[in-house]
């Protein structure tokens, strides 16, 4: 039975309750933070646990916990747990209040909720297919809402299409995947659109940058059409539960020659040497 973090207390799963007035219920009136754990060991804790900071701050909820809380209680949630490989999720919500009012309540304490499941990263990539999609989200992609209506919908419509993904286009532009951000490679040069309100400022993304420029491959954070999304050599997605994936074929139709590309190759041995560095994993 799994053991869970539920408004300072640790339980069993089955016992976590959460109250149908809760915002989160209600109104999605909350954050989450996903983070990947390799052999016991959190992976970029700091730069997931700042961003949920974030998240809290942009939608005006003050944070429970300061970084350093955050990954003790994670680490503690961890250890509970098998040593393999897991994932975390953290959820907040603005708490449970006497009735469902859409202005914030008064003296409502959050909701705080944290569980770990085991993580299984792929060990062999042949290429994975994905569609494309309207984007049809709202102007903060940049908070890692629990309002993922939007996602599930563009994700649903991969799955029906036997596709492991969808990549979002809005007014012609590549954003990201529905839980991914995205790159290309176009003429031997890799490619990933900039930060912005308009995606998700995904951790592995950031790290893979940070791996590709210490090890002097130029890359550029750039804004990305559909047509040179369709015209790429190499698509990837890339995410905590995903790590780097390869692309080969969009709407049924083949990514460059239809294989891993060798671009990609680099990047994930990169990737991995650096889990190695940080994790021993
Ligand atoms: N999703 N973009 C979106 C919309 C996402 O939902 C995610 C992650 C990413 C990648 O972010 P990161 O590299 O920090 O995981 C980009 C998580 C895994 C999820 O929703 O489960």
């Amino acid at each position: 039975m799994s053991t869970v973090y539920f408004n300072g207390e640790f339980m069993p799963l089955e016992s976590a309750r959460v109250s149908v007035l809760d915002r989160g219920f209600v109104f999605g009136d909350g954050v989450y933070e996903v983070i990947p754990v390799y052999a016991g060991c959190l992976f970029h804790a700091q730069e997931h646990l700042q961003r949920l900071a974030n998240s809290l701050a942009l939608i005006r909820l003050p944070n429970p916990m300061t970084l350093e809380e955050w990954e003790a209680l994670c680490k503690d949630l961890v250890v509970r747990h098998s040593k393999g490989n897991q994932i975390i999720y953290i959820q907040v919500t603005r708490g449970a209040p006497e009735k469902r009012e859409h202005v914030f309540p008064k003296d409502t304490a959050p909701t705080v909720f944290v569980m770990t499941s085991p993580l299984t990263p792929p060990t062999s990539y042949t290429g994975e297919t994905a569609i494309t999609h309207p984007d049809i989200r709202w102007q903060h992609c940049d908070i890692k809402s629990i309002n993922l209506l939007a996602n599930v919908l563009a994700r649903q419509a991969a799955a029906e299409a036997g596709a492991a993904e969808a990549l979002l286009i809005r007014e012609g532009h590549l954003m990201e995947g529905s839980s991914s951000n995205v790159f290309i490679v176009e003429n031997d040069m890799i490619k990933t659109p900039p930060k912005s309100n308009l995606i998700l400022p995904g951790i592995t993304r950031d790290v893979l940058l940070g791996v590709l420029a210490a090890a002097n491959i130029p890359f550029q954070e750039t804004e990305l059409t559909e047509a040179q999304l369709r015209t790429a050599q190499e698509v990837w997605i890339a995410s905590s539960t995903r790590e780097l994936m390869p692309i080969t074929k969009i709407d049924g139709i083949e990514v460059g020659d239809g294989r891993v590309g060798k671009h990609w190759q680099g990047a994930w041995e990169l990737y991995q040497a650096h889990k190695q560095a940080v994790c021993q994993a």
